[in-house]
Formats: structure tokens, sequence, C-alpha cells
């Protein structure tokens, strides 16, 4: 009989666990698979400690919270194409952007999102591991949507419920209308194609706050890749959505995951926001994740690509 060891991760959050004894063995065991699925559903993040650090350990933690997918975007790199489809790499490529926040330079730092905002279908869940981990930062950080939507203040929140959300694979920091940090200064621009080719391209529609099956209300929003408003691309829009995000981020209780050997982290998608903190541009930083099968069936893509896409 196996057993895991379940933590809270941090006693002051509203999500997240920390987990030892996951084993191979361990998964085989449909209790441990059953109470990892119902602490991800509860807890939101759960940090697993002490795993053996191979694909096809990740694969397999995976697959307890559900069937893999393939990545959307065919240009992104696979730690195995042909054997591991569900398993995309991140890392800082020549192609990578720098920037600079309190005047520190930073490579591989991503602002706060949720995966695959930019498709209709979202992704549930997904595993993370660190093969390459700079000394000096390339921490991964949480925040839980629920305790956005409960902290934030009534008014603004009342604003929140009514917005449906546009966004689109253009990443590009410079095309990015808010939700910038106030010392964010642009080195170098994301040099991928992704990008330039997405630049008018059709956006997804997603709820800026969605109710889950238990009824909890979820906060489900970013600024990264955003295009407007479902029907209003408008400076008023980006304003609105701008007041939005800034409460959100200014009532937002963060968990940073500094990474160390044999982690692996897994994240609720439609719940839980990310943020990559960036690390030195000297350094190598090399990130595996998987993607977890699973929507809440709200996004959509926009009916008419807009204007901007037929010129
Ligand atoms: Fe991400």
């Amino acid at each position: 009989m196996s057993a895991i060891d379940v933590q809270p991760l941090d006693p002051g959050l509203s999500f997240g666990s920390s987990v030892a004894g996951v084993t191979d063995e361990a998964l085989d065991d449909e209790g441990v698979r059953t109470r990892l699925r119902r602490l991800l559903d509860e807890r939101g993040v759960i940090v697993c400690r002490n795993v053996e650090q191979t694909s096809a350990m990740q694969v397999k933690l995976s697959e307890v919270f559900g069937p893999l997918k393939d990545h959307p975007v065919y240009a992104v790199d696979r730690a195995d194409r042909d054997n591991l489809p569900g398993v995309i790499v991140i890392t800082a490529g020549p192609e990578a952007s720098i920037v600079e926040i309190d005047g520190k330079p930073l490579v591989t730092w991503q602002p706060w999102h949720f995966d695959h905002a930019y498709n209709n279908e979202m992704m549930y869940a997904a595993v993370l591991r660190s093969l390459k981990t700079p000394k000096d930062g390339g921490d991964t950080a949480f925040a839980d949507g629920t305790q956005i939507y409960d902290d934030m203040d009534p008014a603004i929140r009342a604003k929140a419920e009514e917005l449906n959300v546009l966004y689109n694979l253009d990443l590009r920091f410079g095309r990015q209308r808010f939700g910038l940090p106030r010392t964010f200064n642009l080195v170098k621009e994301h040099g991928n194609a992704i990008s330039e080719e997405n630049e008018n391209g059709r956006c997804s529609v997603h709820p800026a706050v969605w109710s889950r099956p238990n009824g909890k209300k979820v906060f489900h929003m970013c600024a990264y890749g955003c295009r407007g408003l479902e029907g209003d691309r408008s400076d008023e829009a980006f304003a609105r959505l701008a007041e939005v995000w800034n409460e959100a981020e200014r009532v937002m209780k963060v968990y940073t995951h500094k990474w160390e050997h044999g982690d692996m982290v897994i994240w609720d998608n439609l719940r839980v926001l990310h943020e990559a903190t960036g690390s030195n541009p000297e350094e190598e930083r090399e990130i595996h994740r998987t993607t977890i099968k699973g929507d809440y069936g709200l996004g959509k893509w926009e009916e008419q690509p807009g204007a901007e896409a037929a010129a």
C-alpha cells in the first residue's frame, strides 16, 4: 500500500499543497490517484517533491489528471514529438525576448496568464518540471482566481463579471496595452514568427469571471495576449480591462515556486494564473510542460475576426 504525505504549501494561502511520496509505484495505486485528483480540484496547485526526473514519469503523473493533448501550436518545441506529443519545451532561445524590471535584465519573463487563452478550447492542467534551473531567478509564480475574485473591490468585481475578453498569440510586449510592471522596459522584443503571424489573427473569447462546478466564482483573465473586449477594441475597452486587471493584481496572494531538483508542479489552469519571473540572460533555463486535456466549455472564437484581419 503506497502512501503520500500532503501538507499545505503555505498556511497563509487559500490554495496549494506540497506532496511527498509520488513514485512510480504510488501512481499505480488507484487510491493515490483519486487523492491527487481531489487535491488538485480542491487546492489548485500541487508541488510534488523528490519525483524521479524523467519524461515518462512526468507523463505518468500528468495522466492521473486526464488524458494528454497535443499542443495547439505546431511550431512550439516538443521534448519528443513522436513519442511524447503532449510534452513541450520552454527555453530561452536566440529569438527570446529580453526585458528589464527594476533595472534587472531578464529572459523567459512572462507576465500573469493562463495557458491557451488564445485558443477556444482550454486545457485543464499541466505538469511542469525544470531541467535547467538558473541560479538567479527562473521561478514560477501562481495566484488563485477564486481568492482574487473573493477579495476584489465589489464595485470593480461587478465590472469584471461583464467582460468577455479577446486574446490571440501576438505576445509581443510592445503590443501589450496594460498589465506591465511600472518599472518594465523592453530591451529586445520576441523574435518568433508566431507573434507576427497572429498580429491580426482571429481571437478567442473568454469570460473574465466564471463559476466552477462547486459554485465558487473564479477571476480568470490576463493582460498577456489580450486584444480588447468582444466587439470592442477601443481605448475605452482597454481602460475597462486595465481597471479590472489592476484591482486583481492588487489583491492577489502569490505563491512563488523556487525550483529544486526533484520537483514537479501541477496547476489547475481553469482556476489558477501563473507567471514566469524571468532569469538572468547569461544562464540557461529549460522547462518541460505537459498539456492535460479538459475544458470549461466557455471559450469560443470571435464570430467576426475583425476588420483588421480582413484588411
Ligand atoms: Fe504559461
